[in-house]
């Protein structure tokens, strides 16, 4: 079967750059151009960090287009205390690119960057609902919208429905929706034809450890060796939500979040989905905007596939097996 074609959208971001290395090594996914909004870091760091990740993987020919800065209506709180001051931390030793990222007016050239029939999104929804904003038919050309982003279900971890509570905030909610709400809710009534969501119900179900760090370093290949030295540098945050979760004092237990949404590309075997009415909050504080809420009545889309569980153990191997095959 052909690999399918996708356009990723991005904020790297750890996690953001192991699901690209994880993409470039599926022989099922045909990654056709990137492009990174302001989010876990500075729109123009992400950039230097995808393609720093390209470049890592011998794929410098993919290109990254560097869209909006900040979200469509809030100031953007980025998480160096996730993700290191780079937001990549793990990787700050690697070379300093050779490409340069291309430049896009959002609202104008998402369209013609994204041209490919997968959309993936794994930050704030604000490119594409830039896009949308000034072409409203701009959903028609996509077959399929998959999305890191949510929490329709609680969180496994603490039962929460989120992992970010703004200042001022009533509630926690996930941080990509919390980021950019109102992108969120454009993004979720602008009629995509087929969106799957996974969120941290699900990216919350499948923690990184030190036997995961094992894998990776086994597979003796540049790729596997840096998704386990990016992986194993955790920030404060996680160290504090993942703690009690650690079988030893270093043990680097922490979520994997954006490669679960790229394995719904690869493998969705893996998952057992089940498909809702979908209402995103986007209301001013205290509200915990950015909820995804499964709601009947006051949906925003009545048919989102969501993500309910996942094969942990096959998910891991994937991601080993993918990775590993990069040459
Ligand atoms: C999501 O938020 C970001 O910080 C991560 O990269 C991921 O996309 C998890 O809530
Ligand atoms: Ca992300």
């Amino acid at each position: 079967m052909a690999a399918l074609q996708a356009h990723y959208d991005c904020d790297p971001g750890q996690d953001d750059a192991i699901a690209l290395l994880y993409a470039l090594g599926s022989p099922k996914i045909d990654i056709r151009s990137l492009s990174v909004v302001g989010g876990n870091v500075d729109v123009r760091q992400c950039a230097k960090n995808a393609l720093q990740i390209l470049e890592l993987a011998g794929r410098g020919d993919i290109p990254v287009y560097t869209g909006a800065e900040k979200p469509l209506a809030r100031p953007l709180v980025s998480l160096p205390e996730v993700f290191g001051e780079t937001g990549m931390a793990g990787g700050e030793d690697l070379p300093l690119p050779q490409n340069a990222p291309r430049n896009m007016v959002p609202a104008q050239d998402f369209k013609t960057i994204a041209s490919a029939p997968i959309l993936v999104a794994t930050g704030p929804l604000t490119n594409l609902a830039l896009q949308i904003q000034n072409d409203p038919a701009f959903p028609q050309q996509i077959e399929e919208l998959f999305i890191m982003g949510g929490c329709p279900f609680p969180e496994p971890v603490w039962q929460r429905m989120g992992n970010y509570k703004p200042d001022g905030a009533s509630d926690y909610a996930e941080y990509n929706f919390a980021c950019d709400p109102e992108a969120a809710k454009i993004v979720f009534r602008a009629g995509f034809k087929k969106i799957t969501l996974v969120g941290l119900n699900v990216t919350r179900a499948v923690l990184y450890n030190s036997r995961v760090e094992a894998a990776l370093r086994g597979t003796k290949n540049v790729a596997g060796l840096r998704a386990a030295a990016i992986l194993s540098t955790v920030g404060e945050d996680d160290v504090q939500d993942y703690g009690p979760l650690r079988e030893t004092p270093d043990d680097p237990v922490r979520a994997l979040h954006d490669v679960i949404a790229m394995a719904a590309v690869d493998a969705p075997e893996l998952f057992e989905f089940v498909t809702v009415p979908l209402r995103i909050v986007a209301d001013p504080l205290p509200a915990p905007a950015g909820q995804s809420l499964i709601d009947a009545e006051n949906y925003d889309h009545p048919s989102v596939r969501v993500a309910k569980t996942i094969d942990r153990n096959g998910f891991l191997r994937r991601l080993v097996d993918n990775i590993g095959g990069i040459k």
